[in-house]
Parts: structure tokens; C-alpha cells; sequence
């Protein structure tokens, strides 16, 4: 396969130090994704790069990054399909920075977990594999993989830290939609604030950049309907 070179310019921070930006030349063909070059540079060029995956096929969620400052999952993002000679790596934003493309998720994670009312639920098995009769396929209903991008991207976590967040309110929206024995009034009740749904702006950013399809924005337009239709049952004696 036909190997051409690109710069990459990769963000670079250490503790103690000053943020930086660094230049790395990267031999590529046509199926090298932005995580392969990024290996490639820690094998070959710079022991030293820090930055996170596991799965390399778009499930984990931990490789989650800028790209040409659009957040990204590295693994499945193709460097010349990018179509610029330069490509620029940077952390996601709205976290706090560890070291060069890491960022620390413990407080996206902790969005999560309204009181006493985890977010995080047990995954369902189903009883056999067989797709039932009339049925043509099974649909994935959990398609968040926690990765963070929509929180880099949305403009409102950026200004307002008690945001809880397109993630957070998308998780939220699903236990609306799909109890499984929580009670949507709680659940409702934990995000009708000024920083719960109503907060949002929206301009659909977090969708726009979202891997997975949950589409967060829509959620959070879910969420002011639901919460609307109840407010304006409750004023007319109806649920
Ligand atoms: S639509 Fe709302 S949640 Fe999504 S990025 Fe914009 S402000 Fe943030
Ligand atoms: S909603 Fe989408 S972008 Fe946000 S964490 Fe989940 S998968 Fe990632
Ligand atoms: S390495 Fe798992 S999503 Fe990219």
C-alpha cells in the first residue's frame, strides 16, 4: 500500500512543565488511523507520549481526543481522510488535564450518579441469541460508550462547571424512556434545574460529535417535553 509522510503536531504537557506543542513526522498509508500514528510515534520516536485506548474498534470510549480540533475517537479516525498536511492532536476539553492527550474523566463519570439514584445500570442479557418471530433485528438501546466528546464539545460545560452535561442528561432521558423499576419522577426532578436540561443552548454540538448515536441534544429536548406535558398536566389536574 502506497505510504506517504504527515506531520503530525501533538500537544504536549508534563507535570511541572509548560504546555507545548511538538512535531513528529509519521510514515502513513491509507488505513493508518490517528491511534496507529500515535503508536507509531511512542515506538519509534517518543517513549514519552502519554494517551489512552483499549479496544481499537470504537467500543471503549477511552481514546477520545482532538483531531484538527474536533473531537475524535482516534481509533476509527483516518489520517488521510483528514486531507490537511498537518494534523494537530490536542486533549478534550472541558476535563482536567493530566498529561499530554490525557485527561482525568473522574468528574464526567461523577455527573453520573445523581443521589442515591446510580446512573450506571446492569446490562441485560437476553435469554438466547434467536431474533423473536416478526422481529428483524435486535436494536441497541444503550449506545453511550462514556467517552466524553460531547462534553468536550458543548460550549455550556465550558462556562458553567455545575452543568451537569449532554452525557449525563442522555443517561437520564434513557431511564425516562426505559425505567426498568427507577421512578422518572426522580429521575426527572434531578435535571429540571437552571444547570440540568434547561441549561442547554441547543446548537447540537454534542450530537454532531457523539460516535454512537445517542444523539444527546435530542435527549435533552426529550427531557423538556416530558417535563413540560407533566408541568402543564399538574396545572390542568392531569399527570
Ligand atoms: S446542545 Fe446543549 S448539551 Fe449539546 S453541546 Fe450544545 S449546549 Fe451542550
Ligand atoms: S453521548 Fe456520545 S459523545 Fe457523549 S459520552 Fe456518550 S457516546 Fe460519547
Ligand atoms: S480505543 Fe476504544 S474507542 Fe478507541
Amino acid at each position: 500500500m502506497a505510504e506517504q509522510t504527515v506531520q503530525f503536531k501533538v500537544f504536549r504537557y508534563k507535570q511541572g512543565e509548560r504546555p507545548s506543542y511538538q512535531t513528529y513526522t509519521v510514515r502513513v498509508d491509507p488505513r493508518t488511523t490517528v491511534l496507529r500514528a500515535l503508536e507509531q510515534i511512542r515506538q519509534e520516536q517518543d517513549g514519552t507520549l502519554a494517551f489512552r485506548h483499549s479496544c481499537f474498534h470504537a467500543s471503549c470510549g477511552t481514546c477520545g481526543m482532538k483531531v484538527n480540533g474536533q473531537e475524535v475517537l482516534a481509533c476509527v479516525t483516518n489520517v488521510l481522510e483528514l486531507g490537511t498536511p498537518v494534523v494537530v492532536v490536542e486533549p478534550l476539553d472541558n476535563a482536567p488535564l493530566i498529561t499530554d492527550l490525557v485527561v482525568d474523566m473522574g468528574d464526567f463519570y461523577a455527573r453520573y450518579q445523581p443521589a442515591g439514584m446510580p446512573m450506571i445500570r446492569e446490562s441485560e442479557f437476553l435469554p438466547d441469541s434467536q431474533v423473536p418471530e416478526g422481529v428483524e433485528h435486535h436494536m441497541r438501546l444503550e449506545n453511550c460508550i462514556e467517552c466524553g466528546l460531547c462534553l468536550s464539545a458543548c460550549p455550556v460545560a465550558g462556562s458553567d462547571p455545575l452543568y451537569l452535561g449532554p452525557a449525563a442528561l442522555a443517561a437520564a432521558w434513557r431511564m425516562v424512556e426505559e425505567p426498568r423499576g427507577r421512578d422518572p419522577a426522580t429521575v426527572l426532578a434531578w435535571v429540571d434545574h437552571e444547570h440540568g436540561c434547561w441549561r442547554c443552548h441547543a446548537a447540537f454540538e454534542c450530537s454532531e460529535v457523539c460516535p454512537s448515536n445517542v444523539d444527546p441534544a435530542g435527549a435533552i429536548m426529550a427531557l423538556r417535553r416530558e417535563l413540560t406535558r407533566r408541568k402543564i398536566g399538574q396545572l390542568f389536574g392531569r399527570r
